[in-house]
Formats: structure tokens, sequence, C-alpha cells
């Protein structure tokens, strides 16, 4: 009996490729850069699973491409802005996310992130390597301290009361947040209080923001909003670049606006090397590697394979997302 077959867009752990082969057969997308359009067009058709990664698109075109035996797209994320969920629904096909796995290790670089900023860790570190570090510095390199600051975040899901929780018992900060829906019991073990995005811009120390991105969230964070932060205040985006206006940030950190910003996530991604915000020096910008442990990619190996799995065989998925 022939088969299932599954497109992967890239080389995952090996635990979820094992898991895969045991019921089905798996053409991978070889190389460290994702397939070009050409190629997953290509790579996809005749599959019965497609197992994308963020930085595939995979719309209407693709899942012509793939024909008629597609029943599942399995996203190695727990975002799903990549995919066309409204298209894939309309053609009976199920849609997967790797949630839960990734929050503690994407909640931790967030706040690696916002020390390396409040340190100016960047600056010191380019010191260091570039010579300029000649003695102890009684003056240099003053950085801010993050104790009962006020934390801001926006997104109050998974990630966003993570690093809520974190930074309230650790460093004793007062939490508010902006929510569209009541959050109030992943809200309640930092004591974070629900304000408005204006309230919230204009009181917090520090702004965290773990939207996913959507029609409504895309340059939530722009020209306008950006001025109304405190000058000294610290911004850190783990979620998708596209949220924050990314021209609009750049002129804020040149105008010394706010105090800094810290990006695991940017537009676009890669960034190109000549790019106006890798020349600021109270900007840190991170390859967008929010979930890169050992454990998270492991586990969102495992969790992309099973809803595969699950897919193939006609079942819901065990981390099915859909259409709002
Ligand atoms: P989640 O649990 O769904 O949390 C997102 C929260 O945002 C939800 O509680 C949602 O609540 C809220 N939200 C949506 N629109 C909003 C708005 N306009 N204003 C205020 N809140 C809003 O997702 P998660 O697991 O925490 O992940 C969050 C995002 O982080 C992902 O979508 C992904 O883009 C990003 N991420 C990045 C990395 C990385 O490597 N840097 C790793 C993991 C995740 P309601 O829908 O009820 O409003
Ligand atoms: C990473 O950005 C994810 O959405 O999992």
């Amino acid at each position: 009996m022939t088969k299932p077959l599954v497109y992967v867009c890239r080389h995952i752990p090996e635990c979820g490729l094992e898991l895969l082969r045991r019921s089905a057969d798996v053409r991978i997308h070889d190389g460290q850069l994702p397939p070009t359009r050409d190629e997953l067009l290509a790579g996809v058709g005749g599959t019965d699973a497609i197992l994308s990664l963020l930085s595939d698109r995979i719309d209407l075109e693709v899942l012509e491409a793939a024909g008629p035996n597609l029943k599942v797209i399995s996203n190695f994320a727990v975002g799903y802005n990549n995919i066309d969920l409204r298209a894939a629904s309309e053609r009976g096909v199920r849609v997967g996310n790797t949630p839960d796995v990734l929050t503690d290790a994407t909640a931790d670089l967030a706040i690696t992130l916002l020390f390396a900023v409040a340190r100016k860790v960047r600056e010191a570190s380019a010191a260091v390597l570039d010579g300029s570090w000649r003695t102890w510095e009684p003056t240099g390199w003053q950085g801010l301290e993050l104790a009962g600051k006020t934390l801001g975040i926006i997104g109050m899901g998974r990630i966003g009361s993570q690093v809520a929780q974190r930074l309230h018992h650790g460093w004793q900060m007062p939490v508010i947040y902006t929510a569209r829906n009541d959050k109030s019991e992943l809200a309640a073990s930092s004591k974070a209080q629900r304000v408005d995005l204006e309230e919230l811009l204009s009181r917090s120390d520090v702004i965290s923001v773990h939207v996913p991105l959507t029609g409504g969230t895309r340059h939530l964070l722009g020209a306008r909003e950006l001025a109304q932060m405190r000058s000294h205040a610290i911004l850190i985006n783990t979620a998708r670049g596209e949220v924050i206006d990314q021209d609009a940030l750049i002129a804020a950190l040149e105008n010394r606006q706010i105090f800094g910003a810290g990006l695991d996530v940017c537009t676009p991604e890669s960034l190109p090397t000549d790019s106006a915000l890798l020349k600021l020096d109270n900007c840190l910008v991170l390859p967008h590697i929010g979930s890169a442990t050992y454990p998270a990619r492991n586990a969102m190996a495992t969790r992309a394979a099973e809803n595969v799995l699950a897919g193939i065989a006609g079942q819901p998925l065990p981390y099915e997302v859909f259409a709002s």
C-alpha cells in the first residue's frame, strides 16, 4: 500500500522526522534557506500534508499546487500568520501549530533582550571586541535598573503572561496589560491590571509585545504610539516584526524618544546588513531565536509531526487552529 506523502519545508529536529517516517514518505526541502516560491510550489505537488515553517507563505496558490490529496498544513511554530487559514478551511484542509512548548524559551528570551538593552550589553561587548575598552570606566556604559519598574504587556497570552510572572516575582515589577478579551486568569499570578493601550504606553517603563500578527495588530505601534512612551522606556518585541512600524521605531530610537529596543523579530527577516536599525547603539536585534532551545525545538518537531499524522488520518489535530 502506498504511504501518504509529506512535504517538509526544511530539516527540523530528527525526533519529528522519525515520527513522520513511521507512517509516511517524507520529502524534505534540503538546504539552510527556505524553499523559493518555485521550489515550494513544485515540492508540495501530490502531497497529503505540508509541514511548513514561519518563513513559508502558504496561500491558495500553494494549496492548489499541492492538489486534492492535501489534508493538513502543520506549522512548525505557534504563530501562523504565514498561512491563509480561510483558503485552507474552504478546501477542507486542517491547520495546526505548536503552542505551549516554546512559551518558556520565548519568555526567557524576551527577558534576555530586556536586560541586555537596559545594561547596554551590545555597546559594552562591542567595545571589548573593537579594542576601545581601555580600563574600568567610572561613567561608561551606565544603564537602567529594572526592579520595581512598571511592565506593560501587549498580548497577555501564554508568552506574555509568563514574561509578566517572571518579572513580577523576580524583579517586583507591577504589571499592566492590554487585552481584547478577559485575561484575568492568566493575569492573576502577576497581579496584572488591565488598562487601555494609551494608558499602558504612558505608564510603562518596559513594554513587551506578545500579540499575534493579524490584520488588527499590524503596525499596532506606530509613530503616534511610540510618541506616547516614556523617554526612559524600553520596548521589547518577540512577537512579529510587522506589529511595530519599523520606520517609526527607527526614528524614535534615533531621536532618543525612548531608551532602547530589543527585537527578536523585525521586517524583513533577515535584515539587510545596511539597515538603519543595525546602526543604532540603543537597539539590539536577534535573528528570531525565541524558541531556539533544544527542548523547545524538539517538542515543536514532535507536535508538528503529531498534527501531520492526525490530519492524514482524517482526525482533528491535537493542536489545531481555525479561521476567526
Ligand atoms: P497566545 O497565547 O495566543 O497569546 C497572544 C495573546 O494576544 C492572546 O491572549 C490574544 O488574546 C492577545 N491579543 C490578540 N490581539 C490583541 C490585541 N489587538 N490587543 C491585545 N491583545 C491581543 O500566543 P503565544 O503563544 O503567547 O504567542 C504569541 C505570539 O508570539 C505568536 O503569535 C508569535 O507570533 C510570537 N512568537 C514568537 C516567537 C519567537 O521566536 N520570537 C516564539 C513564539 C511565539 P485575544 O485573542 O483573546 O485577544
Ligand atoms: C515563532 O516565532 C513562533 O511563532 O513559533
